[in-house]
């Protein structure tokens, strides 16, 4: 056991405790950015004019009209800015562009004594706009060569020689969708400027250190003339990673501007049509299998939807080429990525970064391919787990990969798997209309970020004199309870009672060049940082105690009587890792986290609705830091990636009409989330138990976003129901989303006999070319799809 990971006994890590802010969520005391307002003096509102078209250069912009508007104070364009017009860390996001690069996109933003005022003044300037061709769909992206950003490859040993090697050999596509955040709470900032004309701004932010450099920026400022301050999230998902920076910015200028605080909160609509979502993703492939069903080479090619700027596009599509190969074995691996330039939305983080995407290609590759095998695709996924000695396609060897056969075992006991099989083949064999299906599938996923500088974190441990605790670090809150471990992080190696340790909101002035708060790594990397704080002052203390057991209290006083120091700043980074995205090869992540769902639906065969009837989930975080919080996440995630895989169905205008490239799903009503309809009617989730890593703090694992993929348990149990329609070996191919609507398509294709018509097979030692996006018919139901679009509906 490492020093980082043991743990005294009587530890406040692992006590079974609510969220930190339960109390104050459910009550509606929980202060947000935008509740600032209301207790700040003489604010200004910012409401942006967005353009009505996907594609324009301006040509002209008239602010006059708004300034007649009763209220109206001031008009922010491109003009004003002192500093950097952009609004990222490429130079390709102009923050008041001459260009619109998307429907919706805010060509410039009016201020005002209230919120409808900036609204009517907003609708009073006037644009003119020359519109230009627009790409929308990312099928057309890739057919008309619209690209951006790097195109890296994943690549190990020969494809070509293990896919001539392979006794069966398909090549097929797969596209996924995007998905919206959502978070309960929109992007917000209230900015406020002193009379040195130093910033002050709160926002609703993952990263607090890069929207104080983005808004330095802007402004023509340094670092520190800029603070930002982050009180909590409702919510952030990787929405709120890069996209905050720029409504910060506009905030940020319209206060140093007018000298007053300025508020940017944007309303639903507005947060769903200008930021940015989950990247779709394309994927066309070349698998081959030995005789066993083992898989013997995978060349794939990803194309991420990126939309019209590549914000944290190049790191999302280096995660999804490194979790192509889930938690399976292959060992040749070619995989090229590629982001399309799309006239929509920039799209971002979103839980998962890119892995879902990535690890959803290999799933419903085994998914389609089994029956075709004629290996039950369980079976499949099973046979193929890696086994210790192995190593990644970008060459980390795979640490404890035996928690995955764990798991797995796990859940085929606790979840009664082999006995209900049976009842559903019974179920199945008697019900013609309604089929049931159940799968299982594992989760491997990295943890650290790929990019090895951002895994370092900062802290600040004070103990006042009266022996109370107050910690700040790096990490921001949205509703993960980062600030509950750290709680428990800092009370554990102070060795004080919970009840003493208080955290203060996160800011930059206390903590500076933090990395943002995602890649799941909140708590490894600032629970280091807290625990080295602790420790410098914890050592201090013990040679003030000298051997003596003195009450806390007592020893915190006689040491601030012999002048001992007691506070400390802490800092932490990951060891033992490195990574070179030049060659995509490297050893990224510190650890693996390993997690086995197994989730039974049951299908309408008139319809195409279905039920979740049971998840099963054995997940591993290591020695939990916060078990109630774990489960949260790990429930959570499993019901947001359902959610991504089966419910919320962006659809984005494709036509050739004035709307073209305006999104059609911009409110709840058209976009469906899941709810407490769709939750699992049996929900059992347990930890892996014995799982204490030793890389990280208190032998806990990261778990923010590892359990979203568990989802494919849901997807592939649609598959499996889908085909009890059809033949025994039926392959199904079934769309992502899966909705209700597309269960149907797949169900009659089942039941029609129709068997998979996009998995071709090689004849032996002919391998199949890799189908062209082009050059390749379009989904044979995406007809039916498209014309289901609900047109122009307005929330
Ligand atoms: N849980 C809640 N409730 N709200 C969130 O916004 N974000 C997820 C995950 N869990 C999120 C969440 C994402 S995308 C990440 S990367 C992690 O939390 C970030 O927090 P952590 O590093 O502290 O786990
Ligand atoms: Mo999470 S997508 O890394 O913010």
């Amino acid at each position: 056991m490492s020093d980082l990971s043991s743990r005294p006994d009587d530890a406040a890590v692992g006590l079974t405790i609510p969220h930190e802010s339960a109390s104050l969520h459910v009550t509606g005391a929980a202060l947000y950015t935008d509740d600032l307002v209301g207790r700040t003096r003489d604010v200004l509102h910012a409401h942006p004019v967005q353009a009505p078209h996907a594609h324009a250069r301006v040509t002209g912009l008239r602010v006059d009209a708004a300034h007649d508007v009763p209220g109206v104070v001031r008009v922010l364009t491109a003009d004003d800015v002192p500093g950097v017009n952009d609004a990222g860390v490429k130079g390709d996001e102009p923050l008041f562009p001459s260009e619109v690069m998307y429907h919706g996109h805010a060509v410039c933003w009016v201020l005002a004594e209230t919120l409808e005022a900036a609204r009517l003044g907003a609708a009073a300037v006037e644009v003119d706009y020359d519109p230009l061709p627009a790409v929308i769909g990312l099928r057309e992206a890739i057919a008309a060569g619209s690209f951006q950003g790097g195109q890296p490859t994943v690549e190990r040993g020969n494809v070509e020689d293990g896919l001539a090697g392979s006794a069966r050999v398909f090549s097929g596509e797969v596209e996924m969708s995007g998905q919206e955040h959502f978070y309960l709470e929109t992007m917000a900032s209230l900015a406020q400027v002193d009379e040195a004309g130093q910033v002050f701004l709160q926002s609703s932010t993952q990263h607090p250190s890069e929207t104080q450099e983005i808004v330095a920026h802007v402004l023509g400022l340094s670092n520190h003339q800029v603070t930002v301050q982050c009180l909590r999230m409702g919510g952030g998902f990787g929405g709120k990673e890069m996209q905050p920076h720029g409504y910060a910015a506009i905030a940020a200028l319209g206060a140093t501007l007018t000298g007053r605080p300025v508020r940017l909160r944007l309303n639903r609509t507005q947060d769903l049509t200008m930021t940015g979502k989950r990247h779709g993703f394309h994927a066309q492939w070349r698998v081959g299998f030995d005789a066993d069903g083992r898989l013997q080479a995978l060349d794939a090619t990803l194309t991420s939807d990126g939309g019209w700027s590549l914000d944290l596009s190049e790191p999302v599509l280096a995660r999804a080429l490194c979790h192509v190969d889930n938690a399976y074995w292959i060992p040749h691996v070619r995989v090229n990525g590629r982001i399309a330039r799309t006239h929509k939305t920039s799209q971002t983080a979103f839980r998962g970064f890119g892995g879902p995407q990535g690890m959803l290609v290999i799933e419903d590759i085994l998914g389609r391919c089994a029956p075709l095998l004629g290996i039950d695709a369980d079976e499949l996924r099973r046979r193929n787990f890696y086994v210790d000695g192995q190593s990644t396609p970008y060459g980390q060897p795979v640490r404890h990969p035996e928690r995955v056969a764990t798991a797995w075992q796990r859940v085929l006991e606790s979840g009664d798997v082999a006995r209900r099989r049976a009842e559903i083949a019974d179920f199945n064999r008697r019900h013609p209309h309604t089929k049931r299906g159940l799968a299982l599938t594992p989760v491997k996923f990295g943890i650290s970020f790929n990019f090895t500088a951002f895994n370092q974190a900062g802290a600040l441990v004070h103990v006042y004199k009266d022996g109370s605790v107050l910690i700040n670090h790096g990490g921001t809150e949205m509703g993960q309870g980062l600030h509950t471990k750290m709680l428990q992080v800092a009370a554990t190696t102070l060795g004080v009672p919970l009840e003493r340790v208080r955290l203060a909101p996160t800011r930059t002035d206390k903590v500076p060049n933090t990395s943002a708060t995602a890649a799941s790594s909140g708590a490894d990397l600032n629970g280091g940082a807290v625990k080295h704080a602790s420790e410098q002052i914890k050592a201090r203390l013990a040679e003030v105690a000298a051997g003596r057991e003195l009450a806390w209290e007592d020893l915190v006083r006689e040491a601030y009587f012999s002048r001992v120091q007691l506070w400390a700043a802490g800092f932490y980074r990951t060891e033992g890792i490195e990574w070179d995205s030049s060659v995509m090869r490297g050893h990224p992540f510190k650890y693996f986290a390993y997690g086995v769902a197994a989730t039974e639906v049951e299908v309408d065969g008139f319809t195409g609705a279905y039920r979740t009837r049971r998840v099963d989930i054995v997940h591993d975080v290591g020695d939990s830091l916060s078990p109630l919080v774990d489960l949260g996440q790990i429930e959570g995630g499993f019901v947001q990636g359902a959610g991504w895989l089966t419910l919320e169905d962006l659809r984005w205008d494709e036509s050739d009409g004035p709307s073209r490239g305006r999104l059609a799903t911009q409110a709840a009503s058209t976009y469906k989330l899941p709810a407490f309809s769709e939750m699992p009617e049996e929900f059992n989730v347990s930890l892996l138990e014995r799982a204490h890593e030793d890389g990280a703090v208190y032998g806990s694992k990261a778990v923010g976003e590892p359990p979203l993929m568990l989802a494919f348990s849901v997807r592939e149990a649609l598959r499996q129901a889908a085909a009890a329609f059809g033949p025994a070996g039926t392959s199904v191919d079934l769309a992502s989303p899966a909705t209700p609507e597309a269960v149907y398509w797949a169900v009659e294709d089942a039941r029609a006999g129709r068997t998979d018509g996009r998995v071709l097979e090689g004849l032996p030692g002919r391998v199949p070319d890799q189908p062209g996006a082009d050059a390749h018919a379009l989904h044979p139901r995406s007809e039916q799809v498209a014309r289901s679009v609900p047109a122009e509906v307005r929330s």
